[in-house]
């Protein structure tokens, strides 16, 4: 049987935990999350198990990151199952502000990142990257961690993180993990549960067209064309529209320009669709 994790909602308390870990000398992990946990988020905390002696997980819809007309208000909330989820996984404490605990009246602060943060999601989503910067520059600061792991899955938002903790010299390590899918190749995600049943059938094309765009550049297909076709196989599976389909440096997510990328070059494929209503993005290595 294990013990549920404790719920923190001010940051008094939950200073006053870490602070008695970190006294004890004891490593901690923070896993950032929205809520609504699903196996991709489980993984991050297993993975942290097996680095530190306690994890915290945050559990914060950040409203920062959402345009107006996004979704926010239906964003899912389910803290009470979402901690049920999280105590056999090993989490110690769960961090789970309010919007106005984490942003206090007359909070006037927005991490701002270029370089990574520069364009594919931020053509589309332009107030997004400040948001999470921001967010995630505020949970460091407030758990104190010795390392966070974030999702592959987010890929360009697990470069920006980097970018941020090496930009400011924020003095912890970040961690990336694989993402989980489906058995049909659909990455997890929170905003699957928005999917009818037929857009759910459709979802997995995503996946395959990356596969398919990765295989392209490997044979030789130049990049522009690989990403063309991929578009292509995007929109003739039912996707409505395709923000973006695009082959990028793999560490630094900068253009690969017209040349043949050195055969050594680490290089990721990255891709958001609409189904309907509902985006959704994916990546994979190339
Ligand atoms: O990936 C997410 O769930 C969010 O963007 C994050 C990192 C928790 C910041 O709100």
């Amino acid at each position: 049987m294990t013990n549920a994790p404790g719920i923190v909602t001010t940051l008094p308390e939950l200073r006053a935990r870490t602070l008695a870990w970190r006294r004890a000398g004891d490593i901690i992990a923070l896993t950032p999350t929205m809520g609504a946990l699903h196996e991709g988020h489980l993984d991050l905390v297993r993975l942290g198990r097996t680095r530190a002696a306690r994890i915290i997980t945050s559990i914060f819809v950040n409203p920062k990151q959402f345009a107006p007309h996004e979704d926010f208000d239906r964003y899912p909330r389910a803290l009470a199952d979402d901690a049920a989820k999280l105590a056999p996984a090993g989490v110690d404490l769960i961090w789970a502000p309010a919007v106005a605990e984490m942003y206090r009246d007359g909070f006037a602060t927005r991490v701002e990142v270029d370089g990574a943060a520069a364009g594919l999601e931020t053509d589309f989503r332009p107030h997004f990257f400040g948001g999470v910067a921001t967010v995630c520059t505020k949970l460091f600061s407030q758990v104190q961690p010795d390392f966070a792991i974030f999702g592959e899955k987010d890929y360009q938002q697990l470069c920006v993180i980097r970018q941020i903790v090496r930009d400011l010299d924020l003095p912890l390590e970040i961690i990336g993990a694989p993402t989980r899918r489906e058995p049909d190749g659909l990455a997890l995600s929170s905003r699957n549960a928005y999917l009818t049943g037929a857009e759910r059938q459709i979802a997995p094309a995503l996946n395959r067209a990356l596969a398919g765009l990765a295989r392209d550049v490997r044979a030789g297909l130049g990049i522009e064309a690989s990403e063309a076709k991929a578009r292509e196989a995007i929109l003739a599976a039912g996707f409505a529209k395709v923000d973006y389909v695009a082959v990028r440096d793999a560490t630094t997510l900068a253009a690969i320009g017209p040349a043949a990328p050195a055969p050594d070059r680490p290089l990721r494929a990255l891709a958001a669709a609409w189904l309907g209503r509902t985006r959704l993005i994916d990546n994979i290595a190339v």
